[in-house]
């Protein structure tokens, strides 16, 4: 799967690509991921990207040739399944969204900044837009790093244990159960007697109890489903 992003402050993004699950992914060829500078697509000789909003008001707008060039320019390589744009006004990502973007080959991420995108980007090239929760960042780059590695993750393959992907919270309709380990006992403060008892079935059904008891008290809107 390859992932194609397109920022002003590639800088941002070196860090969260570059670690753990998502840096594994990218050496073991499961997941390739591109971060281009939109700067590099400027058309004018200020290398500038953003413009004032016709209609005045504050703040500026990133123009639609930068991004254009860099889109045509990726679209004449290869095809694209999604071209996703990270804003907080589109739908909000959640676990269903990031297994169906899982099964598909080649993504373009469109980071904005400022006041926003000009609108015909929007119209004549998103395939879809994604906020990853209601508050506002400074810029796509973060939420685009957090659909990357929520997306990953769910690769066969890119997790050692590939079952435990499928037991996360959120992947069936219950939050997970607590996990312990070692010491037994810190302070007095005890692990519970089941998950040392050895009896896998009993600690089965302990864990889903804890999962629907954590699920009823924290996100009751996900038993209602
Ligand atoms: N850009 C700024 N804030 C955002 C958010 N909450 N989700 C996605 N993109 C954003």
């Amino acid at each position: 799967m390859r992932f194609d992003i397109i920022s002003v402050l590639p800088g941002l993004l070196e860090s969260p690509f570059a670690h753990s699950i998502l840096q594994r992914a990218q050496k073991k060829g499961i997941a390739e991921i591109h971060v281009h500078n939109l700067r590099d697509h400027s058309t004018n000789k200020h290398k500038s990207v953003d413009d004032y909003p016709y209609g005045g008001g504050s703040g500026m707008v990133m123009m639609i040739e930068p991004f254009a060039a860099c889109i045509d320019m990726l679209k004449a390589e290869r095809d694209y399944d999604e071209i996703i744009f990270m804003t907080p006004d589109g739908v909000t990502l959640d676990q269903g969204i990031a297994n169906q973007l899982s099964t598909v080959q080649n993504i373009i991420i469109l980071c904005g900044h400022y006041k926003g995108i000009d609108q015909r980007i929007r119209d004549l090239y998103v395939t879809r837009e994604l906020s990853i929760g209601d508050y506002v960042l400074s810029g796509g780059e973060l939420p685009a790093a957090v659909l990357v590695d929520a997306v990953v993750r769910l690769i066969p393959g890119v997790l050692s244990d590939e079952t435990s992907a499928l037991s996360d919270s959120f992947q069936g309709e219950l939050l997970d159960a607590p996990v312990y380990t070692r010491p037994a006992d810190w302070k007095g403060h005890k692990v519970p007697d089941i998950l040392l008892s050895g009896n896998t079935p009993q600690i089965e059904k302990w864990r889903f109890e804890q999962s629907v008891e954590r699920t009823r008290q924290r996100r009751p809107d996900l038993l209602d489903e």
